[in-house]
């Protein structure tokens, strides 16, 4: 008999729904939320009320979209965490009403899990393989064991690189999330043009807010200078910050990747959608004969296919969840 899941996500600031039907992806609808942009960052209380409003059409959509009746799901999967407690607890509440009325068992799903899994969609990485997740509220390097067992081996002790893009981008007077718009802009500059500072962290680990105050100092000081520094050097600006974030993240992976003997290394989360990113990444796969993998561009941001994928191998595992079960804004792997 097949496995059919109906998957949520609800994490932060997108509501989205999936089905899969033996670990295949039949629908994927994702509803983001412009309220957002109006503040600079995503507001938890405008999320959660956004997600109320939108779960029900996008569960429904995707539903429509798989061609598979509400009889058919095998087991109702959600994103327990971690994320924003309010927007979770809208997908998991949803996850649960839904389970209970159709009588289904509950997979609870680690979103950090997911995004990792997200590349079993369209491939098939051989384990061990060490991934580098990177996403708005989370920097990792994991050793994936297998689709199940992982091991953090390295962490940001700060910020997350997608807010080092952020904050940079808000500092450079782009709108939220700036991470896109500075991936678009540093196309049409010049990434030597500034150097910023590189942190000098031990082990596997990262850290982004030396780095962020840096160039808030630069800033500041070249603007005192010419108050029209920014607008005249924007792009040149993005290219040379995205160089160095994408410095940060590479050598360390590099480093453990070696370190570690690994030959397959893998990119996961929000900022995996980054273009200089991906082209550095397949670049050192290349340079040292290491089989490098990157989601899809549609499964690389926060989407409910990736909280299919990962419930699947739970469901094969037999690992269901009850009903008292609660979100977790906190959630380790
Ligand atoms: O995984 P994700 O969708 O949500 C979280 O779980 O955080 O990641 C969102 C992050 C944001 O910081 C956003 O700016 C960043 O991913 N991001 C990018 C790009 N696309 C998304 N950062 C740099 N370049 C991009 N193209
Ligand atoms: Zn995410």
């Amino acid at each position: 008999m097949s496995i059919i899941i109906l998957a949520i996500e609800s994490s932060c600031d997108d509501t989205s729904a999936a089905v899969s039907k033996d670990a295949k992806i039949l629908a994927n609808v994702i509803a983001g939320q412009k309220v957002h942009e109006l503040w600079g960052g995503v507001v938890p209380e405008l999320a959660s009320r956004a997600h109320q409003q939108n779960i029900v059409p996008v569960v429904d959509a995707a539903l429509k979209q798989s061609g598979i009746s509400k009889d058919e799901i095998s087991a109702v999967a959600f994103t327990r965490g971690p994320g924003l407690i309010g927007s979770l607890l809208v997908g998991v509440s949803f996850a649960k009403a839904f389970a209970l009325a159709r009588n289904l068992p509950l997979i609870e799903v680690n979103h950090m899990q997911a995004h990792i899994l997200s590349h079993f969609i369209d491939s098939k990485p051989s384990f061990p393989f060490l991934c580098l997740t990177v996403s708005g509220g989370h920097t990792q390097i994991v050793l994936v064991k297998n689709y199940l067992e992982m091991e953090v081996v390295g962490e940001t002790l700060d910020d997350a690189a997608g807010e080092a893009f952020d904050k940079t981008a808000k500092m450079l007077g782009l709108p939220y999330p700036g991470g896109p718009l500075m991936d678009k802009r540093a196309k049409e500059g010049n990434p030597d043009k500034f150097i910023f500072p590189e942190p000098q962290i031990a082990d596997f680990n990262f850290s982004f807010s030396g780095f962020k105050t840096s160039v808030l100092y630069f800033l500041q000081r070249e603007v005192k200078k010419n108050p029209d520094f920014v607008q005249e050097n924007l792009n040149d600006l993005c290219a040379s910050i995205q160089k160095t974030i994408v410095d940060i993240l590479l050598k360390k992976l590099e480093k453990a990747t070696k370190k570690l003997n690994i030959k397959e290394i893998a990119l996961a989360g929000g900022v995996s959608a980054n273009s200089e990113l991906r082209r550095r990444f397949e670049e050192l796969g290349k340079k040292n004969g290491w089989a490098a993998y990157i989601p899809k561009f549609e499964y690389c941001t926060d989407n409910a296919a990736m909280i299919a994928m990962a419930a699947h191998y739970k469901f094969l595992n037999k690992e269901f969840a009850s009903q008292d079960i609660e979100p977790l804004a906190r959630y380790y792997l």
